[in-house]
């Protein structure tokens, strides 16, 4: 049992995960429970760098780790949990801080876009230091691998380089870990505007595919994706963004590489693609609504994953812990 390990976090904020989260983050998660000791959990600490309604937020909570099983995720295989249950990541979290330069963590892109979005007053200390906790959830279970999706890159540099510090400075505590980012699905990009990434805070309702809306929904949202006013089904990222993101999405549900579809569709025109991508969504998306519900259905299931899940990662977070508040000197 000496597998790698493997540790991410998503937000519990949107309600309902996009399309974007499931192929950039979620899917890799699935796929890495088979080969590594991985840890997955929802990121509620981070959820409250913007205020949050506590009802809302305990809900939303839920639902998150309702969708992440409903995609897949087998607590057999992994384990599972939320962030606030395990005290540790806050602590080692604050002795992240305090090894971080002020600079630095002004260096964050993320929290650039995110601040001018809330303007000054609307945005708390936590936002600008949440890549810092970021790099205690993931320095705690000594991941090697972070499967994520293109924009947060920076965040797991970050974590590389304040894993190096703190073992330079205080010996070997920390492992080093890597972004797991797949390339063809590491950015997923909005329906509306293929320029920028899909996001929940970002795209507008239309460019967006919330996993949990209705199907027919969903159906719609592609079928009214924009392309571009040629008629050649051809993947070309930088000409034709649209149309090679919505092949990138097919090829992905479907597991027909981008060269197949192309030849496929080729003398038929963008309508006929969009057509059969939307049965190809609503066939992806209504059993993993019902799952999500079944999950819903059951809370006594829901929590005792939960718990379990809570236990297994402490032990591991607790140890790390241990080991490096002795290095400090605490
Ligand atoms: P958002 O970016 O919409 O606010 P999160 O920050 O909660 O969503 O992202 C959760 C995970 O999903 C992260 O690993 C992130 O990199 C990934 N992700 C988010 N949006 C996309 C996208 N458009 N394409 C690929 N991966 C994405
Ligand atoms: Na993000």
């Amino acid at each position: 049992l000496d597998r790698p390990r493997a540790l991410s976090g998503i937000q519990p904020t949107a309600g309902s995960f996009h399309l974007g989260n499931y192929l950039g983050a979620i899917r890799q998660y699935v796929a890495l429970q088979e080969t590594h000791d991985a840890f997955y959990m929802v990121v509620d600490l981070h959820a409250i760098t913007v205020p949050q309604d506590p009802a809302e937020l305990r809900a939303n909570t839920r639902l998150a780790a309702a969708q992440l099983l409903a995609a897949g995720l087998d607590p057999a295989r992994c384990t599972l949990f939320i962030q606030s249950h395990v005290p540790e990541h806050a602590q080692l979290g604050w002795v992240m801080n305090c090894l971080t330069g002020f600079g630095e963590a002004s260096r964050m892109t993320q929290f650039k876009d995110k601040s001018a979005r809330h303007g000054s007053d609307r945005t708390t200390v936590g936002l600008f230091t949440y890549p810092i906790l970021q790099v205690a959830d993931i320095l705690l279970y000594q991941a090697n691998s972070v499967p994520v999706g293109e924009d947060q890159r920076q965040h797991v540099e970050l974590t590389r380089d304040l894993a190096d510090r703190f073992n330079g400075r205080f010996g070997q505590t920390f492992t080093v870990p890597a972004p797991h980012i797949v390339k063809e699905t590491g950015k997923i990009y909005d329906l509306q505007d293929p320029t920028i990434k899909m996001s929940k805070s970002a795209s507008t309702p239309k460019g967006l595919i919330s996993l949990l809306d209705e199907p027919k929904v969903s159906a719609k949202k592609i079928k009214s994706a924009v392309t571009d006013t040629a008629t050649v089904i051809r993947y070309a990222p930088e000409e034709k963004p649209g149309v090679s993101n919505l092949l990138t999405i097919y090829s992905t549900l479907t597991g027909t590489s981008v060269g197949e579809l192309e030849q496929k569709y080729e003398g038929k025109g963008y309508g006929a693609l969009k057509t059969d991508l939307a049965e190809v969504m609503v066939e992806w998306v209504t059993p993993f609504r019902s799952r999500t519900q079944e999950y819903l259905d059951d809370p006594e299931t829901l929590d005792s994953i939960l718990a379990k899940g809570a236990e297994k990662a402490r032990a591991v977070a607790a140890e790390t812990l241990a080991q490096a508040y002795d290095k400090i000197g605490f």
